[in-house]
């Protein structure tokens, strides 16, 4: 069998240790693995290699991916997605594996109803991606941002300052509310609630008269206020599956609290700091996991399906389903969180 593989979206750490799952269990098949660079644009472009068990060699905790990624959209242009389908064909493949997130297995999934033999791995830093407990990155991400809440609280502390922290999560808070709730955040934001900026000043205040004179706001980049005041995005531009470029609202909530309280506000913006570098164990054996269960999905014939983690399970899901809904925030874990707000 001759299968291709490629990973899309905003790259991830752990995307290697799928590759390298995909290329290793591959192997006991006698499998031959092309690699599709830079995700869809490969496929639309030909750019589409062996990859082999040589290559793999030292991958595992290595951040990235070494057959790149892009955001690209076969569906967005005419023309594409009939070399998508030539080059399929061209190179011979029996199937690909797509490794991403919504948008990828969004692109996946339509593939598949044309025909072709797909199947999907979860990825994205963001957890927001359906039916699966968790997607491999995230993990990592929440290590890095956990550090992070640490580290500034030392800091803030000694200033008696404010700080907003902003954390990844267009859609979604999962970043936001677990490494809040790990950090200790002192109040956390999220797209799943819209905020109140009075509400969020009480709390601080609050905070001042017991005597503590520093707080810790974590902010999911995809926040928005309660009463559609603006919303603040870097610039106005579009990827191919039309999202707009986030980062900065937490400047706005600083400048905000500041003027409202008077107190002392900071923001630092983590940025792709939470997406770069060695994913942690916990996301190695995710991703290695979900790319052996790949490969036995391919091996038994089942495309159109995604590999899902439910409980501490590797299962199988139709990738119709996982792209059917973002998975919001549980907002049972976001109450947890709110008893230590203020
Ligand atoms: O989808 C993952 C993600 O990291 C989001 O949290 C974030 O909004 C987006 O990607 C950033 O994308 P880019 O790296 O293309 O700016």
């Amino acid at each position: 069998m001759k299968i291709g593989v490629l990973t899309g979206g905003g790259d991830c750490p752990g995307l290697n240790a799928v590759i390298r799952a995909i290329v290793a269990k591959g192997s006991k098949y006698d499998f031959d693995i092309l690699s599709i660079r830079s995700g869809w644009q490969g496929m639309i472009q030909g750019k589409i290699v062996p990859i082999t068990t040589e290559s793999i060699s030292g991958i595992l905790p290595r951040g990235g991916t070494i057959i790149g990624t892009s955001r690209t959209n076969p569906f967005k242009k005419e023309g594409d997605i009939r070399k998508t389908l030539d080059n399929y064909k061209r190179f011979g493949m029996d199937a690909i594996i797509a490794i991403g997130g919504e948008d990828t297995l969004g692109v996946a999934n339509k593939l598949s109803k044309k025909g072709v033999n797909v199947v999907g791995v979860p990825k994205t830093i963001d957890n927001d991606l359906g039916c699966t407990d968790y997607t491999f990155g995230f993990d990592t991400a929440v290590t890095i941002a956990t550090e992070a809440i640490d580290r500034l609280h030392s800091t803030a502390e000694s200033h008696d300052r404010i700080i907003v922290l902003e954390v990844m999560g267009r859609h979604t808070g999962w970043i936001a509310t677990m490494a809040g709730l790990a950090g200790g955040a002192d109040c956390i934001l999220i797209p799943e609630k819209p905020f109140n900026i009075d509400d969020i000043c009480g709390l601080i205040k609050k905070r001042h008269e017991r005597g503590k004179n520093f707080s810790i706001i974590v902010v999911a980049e995809g926040v928005k206020p309660q009463k559609g005041t603006d919303f603040v995005v870097q610039d106005q531009e579009v990827d191919a599956f039309g999202h707009i470029r986030l980062g900065g609202i937490s400047h706005t909530i600083a400048k905000a609290i500041e003027g409202k309280t008077g107190y002392e506000t900071r923001v630092t913006i983590l940025g792709h700091i939470q997406r770069g570098g060695t994913p942690t164990s916990f996301d190695r054996i995710l991703a290695t996991r979900f790319g052996v269960a790949a490969i036995e999905l391919v091996r038994k014939g089942e495309f159109g399906k995604m590999v899902s983690l439910q409980g501490n399970k590797i299962v199988t899901v139709a990738l119709e389903d996982a792209v059917a809904t973002l998975k919001t925030v549980d907002l049972s874990l976001f109450e947890i969180a709110e008893v230590f707000f203020g």
